[in-house]
């Protein structure tokens, strides 16, 4: 076991246990955003460097400082470190130029884009960007790419995470696609259309921090935060079958996995990652479809928790009654 020291939170953690893991362990301010690690795929991380942390004591056999901000996701904890997060003006700073960076060749467009209010890097541009770009350069675009029947590649939005990338080769049956190139010409590459034949493609849609994997059955349906998002299962052969239903009113907009607090999906009771597979995502859009357990829980600090669980139009009475029938955690804790 190895104590370590984030923002003035001490928690002893497993060895080998991540600066992230640790801070998500403590919870709250503490933890570092993350745009490219997924606890749920392995070898995730590394890539965006917006979890970087000032390490200003390396651990009680050594105590130097780390001479430059270290990825709390790829660094494991040392017995007696301590970190600084949010409490280092000067590591924030470096933050900031992260997002500046990644934002370089992002587009501008929130306003049009389905990702918003769900978006990590929206979340992050407003907690640790500059309000105004310095950039002069032209950005490099792409054309958006239909891969398969229900995904939309729109590159240009891309940040090169690779967690779609490992989603392929973790949880689909082989990878076919992968980053191209190197530097600012990189690119998740066109082969990917070659990978959505696969019963559990949809995840990729799920890991995808930004816009730049989109379900092309709910693009420009409804804003985000117009539906209502409601936990339901069904008992699928495939997968776990326990999904959020996006709804409005008595109608399925769209289908995804649960997610926790930062975005991930959510365990299944038995402890595995709930993937969901592209049954239930994509065709099971009917209420009868499903079982509802209740208005889901939205962890997340974001445009997403604003507005949910009012249902108001008497068309809606019977899931209304439904969902009220069944007491959720959720219910639950909130009676509190
Ligand atoms: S398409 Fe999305 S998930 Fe894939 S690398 Fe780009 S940002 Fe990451
Ligand atoms: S989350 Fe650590 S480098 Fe991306």
């Amino acid at each position: 076991m190895a104590k370590v020291t984030i923002d003035g939170h001490m928690i002893e953690v497993p060895d080998g246990t991540t600066i992230l893991q640790a801070a998500r362990m403590i919870g709250g301010d503490v933890v570092p955003p993350a745009m490219c690690y997924y606890s749920k795929l392995k070898t995730s991380g590394g890539y965006c460097r917006t979890c970087l942390v000032k390490v200003t004591k390396g651990s009680e056999k050594d105590p130097r400082p780390m001479p430059k901000p270290v990825a709390s996701c790829r660094t494991p904890v040392m017995d007696g470190m301590e970190v600084q997060n949010k409490t280092a003006p000067d590591l924030l700073e470096a933050r900031a130029g992260v997002v500046e960076f990644l934002l370089i060749n992002h587009p501008l467009d929130c306003p049009i884009c389905d990702q918003a209010g769900e978006c990590s890097l929206q979340d992050l541009a407003y907690e640790h960007g500059l309000s105004r770009t310095r950039y002069e350069f032209s950005r490099r675009t792409f054309q958006k790419i239909d891969i398969g029947e229900k995904i939309k590649l729109h590159m240009t939005r891309c940040i090169l995470c690779y967690r779609c990338v490992k989603v392929a080769e973790q949880i689909t049956d082989g990878r076919v696609h992968g980053v191209l190139n190197r530097g600012d010409v990189s690119e998740i590459s066109t082969y990917i259309s070659q990978a959505v034949d696969n019963d559990f493609s949809g995840n990729m849609i799920d890991v995808c921090p930004v816009g730049a994997l989109t379900d092309r059955t709910f693009r420009f349906k409804s804003r985000v935060w117009n539906v209502n998002p409601v936990d339901a299962h069904r008992d699928c052969p495939t997968c776990s079958g326990r999904v959020m239903l996006w709804m409005k009113g008595a109608e399925v907009f769209r289908v995804t996995a649960r997610k926790d607090e930062y975005a991930e999906v959510l365990d299944t009771p038995d402890g595995k990652p709930g993937w969901i597979c592209n049954t239930c995502r994509f065709d099971k859009k009917e209420t009868k479809d499903w079982i509802v357990d209740g208005p889901s829980k939205i962890d997340r600090h974001s445009v997403i928790s604003q507005n949910h669980y009012v249902l108001q139009e008497p068309a809606h009475k019977p899931l209304l009654n439904a969902v009220q029938a069944v007491p959720t955690s959720w219910q639950l804790e909130n009676k509190k």
